[in-house]
């Protein structure tokens, strides 16, 4: 095999990727990347430089970009997927679009980013348990960047694994068990349709105005860099009838992104619905949340988030002060003023929404400093913004290793659970998040949904109540740093929704 690609190479490869694909691999993340580019310089034969300067040619070279997205995509996905996001569907988007129309008795659907099509499927299935659908025409449509995926979606066959989430009386009516694998019913696969097609490009011949009714596009904007990102939303919001939804992954927002959509809240999800839109009825149990959009909904407050990071550093110099061999003035000073100034630094680029670049000033930050509390919080929580949970959790884990006390580590690693489906991994950490910071009420607002969740509607109402007297209080505001994005007024309306939901009023 041919010599490793260097700096320079590797620089060019990630910018031809993220030009063609919309894949952002930024500079601690290039490994894979590396090993790939040596892959396929010694399958096609050619020169580093000669293979690069062929991939620069999208219309000469289809073939082998379509060959770098299937490798360095993920495919990750399940049937019911974020269930709370499908009964949002089910009960709030799809009666939403029945009567919106009903004079043509056709919706139309799109699975964006729909892997081996298991999304596309679920919608399916749910349209043809839908009685108010009997005789109308849906056709759903699922596209994918990965021909092997699509290849997948389209025998319809599949692992236990995929069927992870799905209850066994659905799983029971939905499939066939053959030889150790699951089948999908003939009626639900003539629903779907799948289309080898890449979202970052633009095709008006398809991306026709108005012509979907209802979109997932669930963990895929997490992968691209904000620019792509913001010009596939456009993409999708043009192609999305007025009052049509938009339902993107637990972890991904809309905000910074567009501000074409209102956000709406119910069965302990958000989702976001094309303006112009009338209200929702209030039976459907969603609500749009205020403000409308992520863009403007989200009011940083400096203060509390240099306190929250400053807490952490602090408290573990008081711990390692005993222990630390006194220095000189002189050597600590410019320490200190380098750490500090790397920290404005990332917490303004975190502030700006420029995850990326914040995320590569830190990861270029010497270990020492790296290895900082307050910074190692930092990261937690751009990795959590940016949707790179697994990444998340290690930083939480070396941060609890150095601080046990920090509410804040304790409160993301809470998140990257539930996100893993460890509802009492979820739980353990909330409530320790909630002991160490008696005024933290992220924590207390995920131990209420999670409790309401589980059926314990006694504990979410206590929790929801205390996180809305918190979030009132505005005690120890940390919404700016820990709040996933949603102003104070945003989670103060979930919480008021949920503890409604579970009989308790605000
Ligand atoms: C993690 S999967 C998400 C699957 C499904 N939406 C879900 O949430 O379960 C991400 C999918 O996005 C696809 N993808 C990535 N970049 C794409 C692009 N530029 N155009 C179309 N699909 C893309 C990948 O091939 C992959 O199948």
């Amino acid at each position: 095999m041919s010599a490793p690609p260097g700096p320079a190479e590797l620089s060019a490869f990630a910018e031809i990727i993220l030009q063609s694909v919309g894949l952002d691999f930024a500079a601690d993340k290039r490994a894979p990347l590396a090993d790939l580019l040596r892959a396929r310089v010694h399958e096609t034969g050619l020169s580093v430089r000669g293979y690069l300067e062929m991939i620069r040619k999208p219309e000469r070279s289809k073939n082998e970009l379509r060959i770098l997205a299937q490798e360095l995509t993920i495919t990750e996905t399940s049937f019911f997927r974020n269930p709370d996001q499908i009964d949002a569907f089910a009960q709030v988007a799809l009666p939403d679009r029945i009567a919106a129309r009903s004079d043509v008795r056709r919706l139309r659907l799109l699975s964006a980013g729909c892997s081996s099509g298991e999304e596309a499927y679920t919608l399916a299935a749910c349209v043809q348990e839908h009685p108010a659908l009997a005789g109308w025409d849906v056709p759903i449509l699922g596209i994918d960047i990965s021909s092997r995926a699509l290849k997948k979606a389209r025998t319809a066959r599949y692992s236990p694994w995929s069927l992870r989430q799905t209850p066994s009386p659905l799983r029971a009516r939905l499939f066939k068990e053959s030889g150790g694998s699951f089948l999908l019913d003939r009626t639900i696969r003539e629903r779907v349709s799948f289309e080898e097609r890449n979202l970052t490009a633009d095709d008006p011949l398809f991306w026709h105005p108005r012509a979907f009714d209802i979109i997932f596009c669930r963990n895929v904007l997490m992968y691209f860099s904000v620019e792509v990102a913001r010009s596939v939303v456009a993409r999708l919001a043009r192609s999305l009838a007025p009052g049509g939804f938009l339902f993107l992954g637990h972890a991904e927002t809309l905000r910074g992104l567009s501000s074409e959509f209102s956000l709406c809240q119910s069965h302990g999800t958000f989702y976001y619905r094309r303006e112009p839109a009338a209200p929702l009825p209030k039976q459907a149990g969603a609500v749009p949340a205020s403000p409308p959009s992520f863009m403007d909904a989200a009011p940083v407050e400096d203060r509390s988030w240099f306190g929250a990071i400053h807490n952490a550093s602090r408290r573990i110099e008081t711990i390692t002060a005993r222990t630390r061999r006194p220095r000189s003035e002189s050597q600590a000073a410019p320490e200190s003023h380098r750490s500090d100034a790397a920290r404005e630094a990332a917490i303004d680029l975190l502030r700006r929404e420029r995850y990326a670049e914040a995320r590569e000033l830190l990861s270029a930050l010497p270990v020492p400093l790296a290895r900082e509390p307050g910074m190692l919080l930092l990261k937690a929580v751009i990795e959590t913004h940016v949707g790179d949970l697994p990444a998340a959790e290690r930083t939480c884990e070396e941060l609890l290793w150095l601080d046990p006390g920090c509410a804040g580590a304790h409160y993301l690693k809470a998140l990257c659970r539930e996100s893993a489906s460890d509802s009492q991994g979820a739980v353990q950490h909330n409530r320790a998040a909630a002991r160490l910071d008696p005024d933290f009420a992220m924590p207390r607002l995920h131990l209420g949904l999670l409790s309401r969740r589980a059926g314990d509607s006694r504990t979410a109402r206590d929790q929801l109540r205390q996180a809305l007297a918190l979030l009132d209080r505005n005690v120890g505001d940390q919404v700016g740093l820990f709040g996933g994005g949603f102003s104070r007024s945003a989670l103060m309306t979930l919480c008021r929704t949920e503890l409604a939901a579970c009989g308790g009023a605000a």
